[in-house]
C-alpha cells in the first residue's frame, strides 16, 4: 500500500535522471546508478502484490526508487532487505525508508560479501546491481539456500544489457527454469524456481 509519504517520495525519485550518475564498479570501470525506468516501477509493485513475498531481497538499492515500489506491494508484516555498496547512497536510502516508515533494511556492503552473511531465505529477489554479477550472485544465493523452490526471481536490464547478463540468462535455459522476459524499456526477467 502506498501512503501519501511513499507517494511523494516515489514522485520525487521519478524526477531523478534515468542516465548519467556513475560509480566505479567491481571491474574498476564506470557503472551507472540508473534508477528503474518509468515503465518498471508499477510492474514491480504488481509483481509483489501478485506473489505476496513475506521476505524479499533487492541487490542494488541506489536512491531507493525500486525498493519503494517493491515494498508497496508486499503484504502486511513482510520485510525487504536491500544491498548497496556506496556508503553515503546506502545511508541516505535507509533514511528515506525510515522516513517513509516502510519495513526495509539497507545493507551497506558489496553484494556477495553481504549475501555471505545472510541466513534466512527469501521468497523474492530483485537483481539490479552490476549486470555481470547477476550470475555469481544467483549462484551464491542458491548455494547458501537463501532461495529455493518457489522463490520468485526478477532482474532488470536483461534486454538493454543482454550481453552482460548472458551467463545469468543461460542458467535459466540450461536448468529448464521457466522464465519470461517482459519487454519493458530495459527488459525485466520474471522467473519462479
Ligand atoms: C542500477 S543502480 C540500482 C537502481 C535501483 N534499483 C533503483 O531502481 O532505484 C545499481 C546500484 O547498485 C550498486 N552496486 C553496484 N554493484 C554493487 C555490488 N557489487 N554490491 C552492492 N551494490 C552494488 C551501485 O552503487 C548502484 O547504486
Amino acid at each position: 500500500m502506498r501512503t501519501p509519504k511513499i507517494e511523494s517520495a516515489i514522485a520525487e525519485l521519478e524526477t531523478y535522471a534515468k542516465h548519467g550518475e556513475s560509480y566505479t564498479n567491481m571491474d574498476g570501470r564506470y557503472g551507472w546508478r540508473n534508477p528503474i525506468r518509468a515503465d518498471t516501477g508499477g510492474l514491480l509493485q504488481a509483481l509483489t502484490v501478485a506473489t505476496a513475498p513475506k521476505r524479499a531481497l533487492e541487490i542494488g538499492t541506489a536512491h531507493g526508487l525500486s525498493a519503494l515500489y517493491l515494498v508497496s506491494g508486499m503484504p502486511e508484516g513482510a520485510h525487504l532487505d536491500t544491498i548497496e555498496f556506496h556508503e553515503e547512497v546506502g545511508r541516505n536510502a535507509q533514511a528515506l525508508m525510515d522516513d517513509c516508515a516502510v519495513p526495509v533494511k539497507v545493507f551497506i556492503g558489496e553484494a556477495r560479501a553481504v549475501i555471505d552473511g545472510l541466513t534466512e531465505p527469501y521468497d523474492l529477489v530483485f537483481f539490479d546491481a552490476q549486470k555481470n554479477q547477476y550470475h555469481p550472485q544467483l549462484m551464491d544465493l542458491l548455494e547458501r539456500k537463501l532461495i529455493g523452490p518457489g522463490s520468485v526471481l526478477l532482474a532488470d536490464n536483461v534486454i538493454d544489457r543482454e550481453e552482460e547478463c548472458r551467463a545469468f540468462l543461460d542458467w535459466f535455459v540450461a536448468n529448464g527454469v521457466e522464465h519470461h522476459i517482459v519487454p519493458t524499456e530495459c527488459g525485466l526477467l520474471v522467473a519462479r524456481l
